[in-house]
Protein backbone atom coordinates (compact mmCIF):
# COMPACT_ATOMS: atom_id res chain seq x y z
CA UNK A 1 0.00 0.00 0.00
CA UNK A 2 1.13 3.48 -0.82
CA UNK A 3 2.52 5.38 1.97
CA UNK A 4 1.25 8.72 2.57
CA UNK A 5 4.04 11.45 2.82
CA UNK A 6 2.97 14.76 3.35
CA UNK A 7 0.02 17.40 2.10
CA UNK A 8 1.17 19.04 -0.54
CA UNK A 9 -0.45 23.06 -1.26
CA UNK A 10 -1.02 24.08 -4.83
CA UNK A 11 -0.83 27.70 -4.92
CA UNK A 12 -4.08 29.20 -6.10
CA UNK A 13 -1.85 31.07 -8.33
CA UNK A 14 -0.68 27.69 -10.21
CA UNK A 15 -4.24 27.03 -9.79
CA UNK A 16 -5.61 29.69 -11.67
CA UNK A 17 -2.64 29.01 -14.97
CA UNK A 18 -0.93 32.17 -14.16
CA UNK A 19 2.69 30.80 -14.05
CA UNK A 20 5.62 32.30 -15.59
CA UNK A 21 5.13 31.99 -19.76
CA UNK A 22 6.89 28.86 -21.65
CA UNK A 23 5.19 29.39 -24.63
CA UNK A 24 8.39 30.50 -26.72
CA UNK A 25 7.85 30.15 -30.42
CA UNK A 26 10.58 29.67 -32.19
CA UNK A 27 9.97 30.84 -36.06
CA UNK A 28 12.05 28.89 -38.54
CA UNK A 29 11.38 28.61 -42.43
CA UNK A 30 11.31 25.65 -44.39
CA UNK A 31 13.48 25.04 -47.04
CA UNK A 32 14.78 22.03 -48.98
CA UNK A 33 17.55 20.52 -48.75
CA UNK A 34 18.57 19.59 -52.68
CA UNK A 35 22.34 18.38 -51.85
CA UNK A 36 23.01 15.14 -53.13
CA UNK A 37 24.04 12.40 -50.36
CA UNK A 38 27.76 13.08 -49.05
CA UNK A 39 28.83 9.85 -47.67
CA UNK A 40 32.23 10.46 -46.49
CA UNK A 41 31.32 10.78 -42.49
CA UNK A 42 30.43 7.51 -42.68
CA UNK A 43 33.79 6.03 -41.26
CA UNK A 44 33.89 8.79 -38.75
CA UNK A 45 32.94 8.66 -34.68
CA UNK A 46 30.10 10.43 -34.30
CA UNK A 47 30.48 13.67 -31.73
CA UNK A 48 28.67 12.28 -28.20
CA UNK A 49 29.26 11.41 -24.97
CA UNK A 50 27.90 8.24 -24.69
CA UNK A 51 27.95 8.22 -20.91
CA UNK A 52 26.34 11.82 -20.71
CA UNK A 53 23.04 10.76 -23.33
CA UNK A 54 20.03 11.47 -22.39
CA UNK A 55 16.69 12.49 -24.67
CA UNK A 56 18.00 15.09 -26.53
CA UNK A 57 17.82 16.60 -30.26
CA UNK A 58 21.35 15.53 -32.07
CA UNK A 59 21.25 16.40 -35.54
CA UNK A 60 22.52 12.95 -37.08
CA UNK A 61 23.08 12.97 -41.06
CA UNK A 62 20.34 11.18 -42.57
CA UNK A 63 16.38 11.05 -43.26
CA UNK A 64 14.23 9.21 -45.07
CA UNK A 65 11.83 11.14 -46.98
CA UNK A 66 8.53 9.86 -48.99
CA UNK A 67 5.75 11.35 -50.68
CA UNK A 68 2.18 10.55 -51.75
CA UNK A 69 1.25 11.02 -55.18
CA UNK A 70 -1.59 13.75 -55.55
CA UNK A 71 -4.67 11.89 -54.16
CA UNK A 72 -2.54 8.32 -54.24
CA UNK A 73 -0.65 5.99 -52.67
CA UNK A 74 3.33 5.80 -51.12
CA UNK A 75 5.45 4.68 -54.01
CA UNK A 76 8.71 5.22 -53.42
CA UNK A 77 11.21 7.09 -51.22
CA UNK A 78 15.35 8.20 -50.75
CA UNK A 79 17.50 9.05 -47.90
CA UNK A 80 18.14 13.43 -47.87
CA UNK A 81 20.85 14.65 -46.03
CA UNK A 82 18.90 15.70 -41.91
CA UNK A 83 17.60 19.12 -42.68
CA UNK A 84 14.90 21.68 -42.81
CA UNK A 85 11.95 20.51 -44.54
CA UNK A 86 9.97 22.60 -47.58
CA UNK A 87 6.21 22.78 -46.78
CA UNK A 88 3.25 24.81 -47.93
CA UNK A 89 2.13 27.45 -45.61
CA UNK A 90 -1.61 25.83 -46.45
CA UNK A 91 -0.32 22.50 -45.47
CA UNK A 92 -3.26 20.02 -43.54
CA UNK A 93 -0.64 19.56 -41.26
CA UNK A 94 -0.20 23.33 -40.54
CA UNK A 95 -3.85 24.01 -40.65
CA UNK A 96 -5.65 21.19 -39.27
CA UNK A 97 -3.26 19.16 -37.22
CA UNK A 98 -3.48 16.30 -40.01
CA UNK A 99 0.07 15.16 -38.44
CA UNK A 100 1.04 11.50 -36.33
CA UNK A 101 4.51 10.26 -35.19
CA UNK A 102 5.96 7.25 -33.92
CA UNK A 103 8.98 5.94 -32.08
CA UNK A 104 10.53 2.57 -31.49
CA UNK A 105 14.30 2.15 -30.83
CA UNK A 106 17.52 0.45 -32.73
CA UNK A 107 20.28 -1.00 -30.74
CA UNK A 108 23.68 -1.78 -31.56
CA UNK A 109 24.23 -6.09 -31.33
CA UNK A 110 26.44 -6.83 -28.13
CA UNK A 111 28.12 -9.13 -31.03
CA UNK A 112 29.39 -8.85 -33.82
CA UNK A 113 27.91 -6.25 -36.55
CA UNK A 114 24.48 -5.13 -37.01
CA UNK A 115 21.30 -3.44 -35.53
CA UNK A 116 18.22 -4.74 -33.79
CA UNK A 117 14.92 -3.59 -33.95
CA UNK A 118 11.81 -4.13 -31.61
CA UNK A 119 8.87 -4.78 -33.44
CA UNK A 120 8.80 -2.17 -36.13
CA UNK A 121 5.85 -3.48 -37.91
CA UNK A 122 3.24 -2.95 -34.11
CA UNK A 123 4.89 0.92 -34.86
CA UNK A 124 4.01 0.82 -38.84
CA UNK A 125 0.25 -0.65 -37.98
CA UNK A 126 -0.02 1.96 -35.74
CA UNK A 127 0.22 4.48 -37.65
CA UNK A 128 -1.77 2.80 -40.45
CA UNK A 129 -4.65 2.22 -37.22
CA UNK A 130 -3.96 6.65 -36.74
CA UNK A 131 -3.85 7.65 -40.58
CA UNK A 132 -7.45 5.76 -41.13
CA UNK A 133 -8.88 8.15 -38.48
CA UNK A 134 -7.42 10.84 -39.72
CA UNK A 135 -8.05 10.69 -43.10
CA UNK A 136 -4.70 10.29 -43.94
CA UNK A 137 -3.05 7.87 -46.70
CA UNK A 138 -0.39 5.86 -44.37
CA UNK A 139 2.81 3.92 -45.72
CA UNK A 140 2.59 0.00 -46.13
CA UNK A 141 3.88 -2.13 -43.29
CA UNK A 142 6.55 -3.00 -45.41
CA UNK A 143 7.79 0.76 -46.54
CA UNK A 144 7.00 1.72 -43.33
CA UNK A 145 9.35 -0.54 -42.04
CA UNK A 146 12.31 -0.09 -44.91
CA UNK A 147 12.40 4.18 -44.38
CA UNK A 148 13.51 2.60 -40.72
CA UNK A 149 16.04 0.31 -41.55
CA UNK A 150 17.70 2.70 -44.37
CA UNK A 151 17.55 5.29 -41.19
CA UNK A 152 19.23 3.46 -39.00
CA UNK A 153 21.96 2.34 -41.95
CA UNK A 154 22.89 5.66 -42.80
CA UNK A 155 23.20 7.24 -39.45
CA UNK A 156 24.62 4.06 -38.08
CA UNK A 157 27.65 5.94 -36.20
CA UNK A 158 25.20 7.60 -34.20
CA UNK A 159 24.51 4.52 -32.91
CA UNK A 160 25.26 4.09 -29.71
CA UNK A 161 27.84 1.37 -28.32
CA UNK A 162 26.06 -1.67 -26.78
CA UNK A 163 24.83 -1.20 -23.49
CA UNK A 164 25.04 2.77 -23.51
CA UNK A 165 21.48 3.44 -25.25
CA UNK A 166 19.80 3.27 -28.69
CA UNK A 167 19.09 5.28 -31.62
CA UNK A 168 15.89 6.89 -31.40
CA UNK A 169 14.23 6.74 -35.08
CA UNK A 170 11.14 8.94 -35.34
CA UNK A 171 8.76 8.34 -38.42
CA UNK A 172 6.30 11.29 -38.98
CA UNK A 173 3.29 11.16 -41.32
CA UNK A 174 2.23 14.73 -42.26
CA UNK A 175 -0.75 16.32 -44.67
CA UNK A 176 1.88 17.83 -46.70
CA UNK A 177 -0.80 18.97 -49.57
CA UNK A 178 -1.26 22.47 -49.66
CA UNK A 179 -5.56 22.87 -48.70
CA UNK A 180 -8.05 25.82 -47.82
CA UNK A 181 -11.58 24.37 -46.44
CA UNK A 182 -11.16 21.94 -43.87
CA UNK A 183 -10.71 18.80 -45.89
CA UNK A 184 -8.32 16.05 -46.43
CA UNK A 185 -4.93 16.66 -47.21
CA UNK A 186 -4.28 16.36 -51.20
CA UNK A 187 -0.53 15.00 -50.23
CA UNK A 188 1.16 13.15 -47.75
CA UNK A 189 4.60 13.14 -46.82
CA UNK A 190 6.43 10.11 -44.29
CA UNK A 191 9.46 11.14 -43.17
CA UNK A 192 11.55 9.33 -40.25
CA UNK A 193 14.71 11.17 -38.61
CA UNK A 194 16.82 9.11 -36.03
CA UNK A 195 18.66 10.76 -32.60
CA UNK A 196 20.93 8.84 -30.29
CA UNK A 197 19.42 8.79 -26.56
CA UNK A 198 20.08 7.68 -23.34
CA UNK A 199 17.35 7.61 -20.47
CA UNK A 200 14.39 9.78 -21.34
CA UNK A 201 13.63 11.79 -18.16
CA UNK A 202 15.89 14.56 -16.98
CA UNK A 203 18.82 13.93 -14.70
CA UNK A 204 18.11 10.59 -16.13
CA UNK A 205 16.24 9.92 -13.07
CA UNK A 206 15.69 6.20 -11.62
CA UNK A 207 12.08 6.64 -10.66
CA UNK A 208 9.69 9.76 -11.27
CA UNK A 209 7.47 11.52 -9.28
CA UNK A 210 4.03 12.33 -11.15
CA UNK A 211 0.81 15.00 -10.14
CA UNK A 212 -2.34 14.16 -10.79
CA UNK A 213 -3.99 16.58 -13.00
CA UNK A 214 -7.73 17.17 -12.21
CA UNK A 215 -8.68 20.04 -14.02
CA UNK A 216 -6.71 19.23 -17.95
CA UNK A 217 -7.53 16.13 -19.33
CA UNK A 218 -6.35 14.36 -22.58
CA UNK A 219 -8.45 12.62 -24.07
CA UNK A 220 -12.25 11.86 -24.42
CA UNK A 221 -14.35 9.31 -25.54
CA UNK A 222 -14.76 9.95 -29.30
CA UNK A 223 -11.84 11.82 -29.99
CA UNK A 224 -8.38 10.53 -30.95
CA UNK A 225 -6.62 10.20 -27.40
CA UNK A 226 -6.36 6.70 -28.96
CA UNK A 227 -3.72 6.85 -31.94
CA UNK A 228 -0.43 8.61 -31.87
CA UNK A 229 -1.25 12.61 -33.29
CA UNK A 230 0.54 15.03 -32.86
CA UNK A 231 -1.65 17.38 -31.56
CA UNK A 232 -2.40 14.32 -28.40
CA UNK A 233 0.88 16.09 -27.39
CA UNK A 234 0.67 19.46 -27.65
CA UNK A 235 -2.27 19.53 -25.80
CA UNK A 236 -0.77 18.15 -22.66
CA UNK A 237 1.70 20.68 -22.30
CA UNK A 238 0.32 23.30 -20.03
CA UNK A 239 -0.33 20.42 -17.72
CA UNK A 240 3.31 19.20 -18.44
CA UNK A 241 4.59 22.70 -18.12
CA UNK A 242 2.53 23.22 -14.53
CA UNK A 243 3.77 20.35 -12.67
CA UNK A 244 7.27 20.73 -13.68
CA UNK A 245 7.13 23.82 -12.62
CA UNK A 246 5.75 23.03 -9.36
CA UNK A 247 8.96 20.62 -8.91
CA UNK A 248 7.63 17.37 -10.44
CA UNK A 249 8.75 14.88 -13.17
CA UNK A 250 5.30 14.46 -15.43
CA UNK A 251 1.84 14.71 -14.92
CA UNK A 252 -1.00 12.05 -14.86
CA UNK A 253 -4.16 12.52 -16.55
CA UNK A 254 -7.62 11.21 -15.41
CA UNK A 255 -10.98 10.44 -17.38
CA UNK A 256 -12.37 13.25 -18.53
CA UNK A 257 -16.25 11.71 -17.67
CA UNK A 258 -15.71 10.66 -14.02
CA UNK A 259 -12.90 12.45 -13.55
CA UNK A 260 -11.68 9.06 -11.49
CA UNK A 261 -9.97 6.46 -13.50
CA UNK A 262 -6.45 6.75 -14.14
CA UNK A 263 -5.48 7.11 -18.22
CA UNK A 264 -2.07 8.01 -18.52
CA UNK A 265 1.10 10.36 -18.80
CA UNK A 266 2.31 13.03 -21.20
CA UNK A 267 4.51 10.46 -22.72
CA UNK A 268 3.73 7.33 -21.48
CA UNK A 269 1.08 4.44 -19.66
CA UNK A 270 0.19 3.70 -16.38
CA UNK A 271 0.80 0.44 -14.29
CA UNK A 272 -0.07 -0.40 -10.69
CA UNK A 273 0.97 -3.41 -9.03
CA UNK A 274 -0.76 -5.01 -5.56
CA UNK A 275 0.65 -8.03 -4.24
CA UNK A 276 0.36 -10.13 -7.45
CA UNK A 277 -1.57 -8.33 -9.63
CA UNK A 278 -0.67 -5.84 -11.87
CA UNK A 279 -3.11 -3.39 -13.79
CA UNK A 280 -3.06 -0.95 -16.27
CA UNK A 281 -5.93 0.78 -17.85
CA UNK A 282 -7.52 -0.80 -20.91
CA UNK A 283 -7.18 0.90 -24.38
CA UNK A 284 -10.89 1.54 -25.07
CA UNK A 285 -10.27 4.98 -27.30
CA UNK A 286 -9.13 7.13 -24.31
CA UNK A 287 -5.70 5.66 -24.06
CA UNK A 288 -2.59 5.33 -26.11
CA UNK A 289 -1.81 1.92 -27.34
CA UNK A 290 1.43 1.05 -26.69
CA UNK A 291 3.78 -1.25 -27.89
CA UNK A 292 5.49 -1.43 -24.46
CA UNK A 293 2.57 -1.90 -22.95
CA UNK A 294 1.64 -4.62 -25.12
CA UNK A 295 4.87 -6.46 -24.81
CA UNK A 296 5.08 -5.87 -20.61
CA UNK A 297 1.49 -7.56 -20.26
CA UNK A 298 2.64 -10.11 -21.72
CA UNK A 299 6.00 -10.77 -20.08
CA UNK A 300 4.16 -9.91 -16.87
CA UNK A 301 1.95 -12.96 -17.59
CA UNK A 302 5.40 -14.78 -18.34
CA UNK A 303 6.50 -14.22 -15.38
CA UNK A 304 3.21 -15.12 -13.10
CA UNK A 305 1.74 -12.22 -12.51
CA UNK A 306 -2.43 -11.57 -12.69
CA UNK A 307 -2.02 -8.62 -15.45
CA UNK A 308 -5.49 -7.06 -15.65
CA UNK A 309 -6.45 -4.13 -18.36
CA UNK A 310 -9.60 -2.55 -17.31
CA UNK A 311 -10.61 0.53 -15.08
CA UNK A 312 -8.13 1.97 -12.82
CA UNK A 313 -9.35 4.58 -10.13
CA UNK A 314 -7.50 7.10 -8.48
CA UNK A 315 -8.35 4.87 -5.35
CA UNK A 316 -6.77 1.88 -6.04
CA UNK A 317 -3.80 3.63 -7.66
CA UNK A 318 -3.65 5.40 -4.21
CA UNK A 319 -3.24 1.52 -2.25
CA UNK A 320 -1.26 0.33 -4.65
CA UNK A 321 2.79 -1.21 -3.74
CA UNK A 322 4.18 -0.35 -6.74
CA UNK A 323 3.46 2.23 -9.71
CA UNK A 324 5.38 2.51 -13.02
CA UNK A 325 5.21 4.10 -16.43
CA UNK A 326 6.13 1.99 -19.66
CA UNK A 327 6.85 3.66 -23.46
CA UNK A 328 9.43 3.56 -26.12
CA UNK A 329 11.09 6.46 -24.88
CA UNK A 330 10.76 5.57 -21.09
CA UNK A 331 11.06 2.42 -21.53
CA UNK A 332 9.92 1.02 -17.47
CA UNK A 333 10.16 3.57 -15.49
CA UNK A 334 9.51 3.39 -11.60
CA UNK A 335 6.72 6.23 -10.05
CA UNK A 336 8.57 7.01 -6.55
CA UNK A 337 5.23 9.06 -5.52
CA UNK A 338 2.37 10.69 -7.11
CA UNK A 339 0.73 14.05 -5.97
CA UNK A 340 -3.20 13.85 -5.68
CA UNK A 341 -5.67 16.96 -4.34
CA UNK A 342 -2.42 18.28 -2.39
CA UNK A 343 -1.45 14.75 -0.97
CA UNK A 344 1.52 12.56 -1.66
CA UNK A 345 1.53 9.05 -1.85
CA UNK A 346 5.21 7.39 -2.52
CA UNK A 347 5.24 3.90 -3.49
CA UNK A 348 7.90 0.89 -3.57
CA UNK A 349 11.04 1.16 -5.91
CA UNK A 350 14.48 -0.52 -6.44
CA UNK A 351 16.01 -3.93 -7.46
CA UNK A 352 13.60 -5.92 -5.50
CA UNK A 353 10.11 -4.30 -7.45
CA UNK A 354 7.66 -6.33 -9.94
CA UNK A 355 8.67 -3.50 -12.19
CA UNK A 356 12.70 -3.67 -11.90
CA UNK A 357 12.09 -7.40 -12.90
CA UNK A 358 10.22 -6.71 -16.20
CA UNK A 359 12.49 -4.03 -17.03
CA UNK A 360 14.80 -6.35 -17.25
CA UNK A 361 13.34 -9.16 -19.03
CA UNK A 362 11.95 -6.28 -21.61
CA UNK A 363 15.36 -4.79 -21.90
CA UNK A 364 17.11 -8.35 -22.25
CA UNK A 365 15.10 -8.97 -25.37
CA UNK A 366 15.15 -5.90 -26.57
CA UNK A 367 18.90 -5.84 -26.72
CA UNK A 368 19.69 -9.15 -27.79
CA UNK A 369 20.68 -10.74 -24.54
CA UNK A 370 18.39 -13.80 -24.21
CA UNK A 371 16.26 -15.49 -26.59
CA UNK A 372 13.19 -14.56 -28.36
CA UNK A 373 10.89 -16.51 -28.35
CA UNK A 374 7.85 -14.54 -29.45
CA UNK A 375 9.93 -13.13 -32.56
CA UNK A 376 9.15 -9.59 -31.06
CA UNK A 377 13.70 -8.86 -32.69
CA UNK A 378 14.33 -7.52 -36.31
CA UNK A 379 17.78 -7.46 -36.85
CA UNK A 380 19.34 -5.29 -39.55
CA UNK A 381 22.79 -6.66 -41.29
CA UNK A 382 25.48 -3.50 -42.10
C1 LIG B 1 7.74 7.52 -27.40
O1 LIG B 1 7.85 7.02 -26.29
O2 LIG B 1 8.33 7.03 -28.38
C2 LIG B 1 6.92 8.71 -27.66
O3 LIG B 1 6.51 8.90 -28.77
C3 LIG B 1 6.71 9.71 -26.61
C4 LIG B 1 7.43 10.97 -26.96
C5 LIG B 1 6.70 12.15 -26.47
C6 LIG B 1 8.84 10.98 -26.49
Amino acid sequence: MAKLLRSFQVSPLLRLGRYPSFATLHSSSFRAAPEDLDRSKDGINADVNWDELGFNLVKTDYMYVMRSCQGGKFTSGELNPYGDIKLSPSSGVLNYGQGLLEGLKAYRKKVGNGFVLFRPEENALRMQRGAERMCMVSPSVQQFVHAVKQTVLANKRWVPPYGKGSLYIRPLLLGSGPILGLAPSPEYMFLVFAVPVGKYFKDRLPSVNLSVSDEIHRATPGGTGGVKTISNYGSGLKAQVEAKYRGFTDVLFLDSVNKKYVEEATTCNIFIVKGNIISTPATQGTILPGITRKSIIEIGRDHGYQVEEGLVSIDELIDADEVFCTGTAVSVTPVSTITYCGQRFQFKTGVETVSHRLYNTLTAIQMGDVEDTRGWRMEIDE
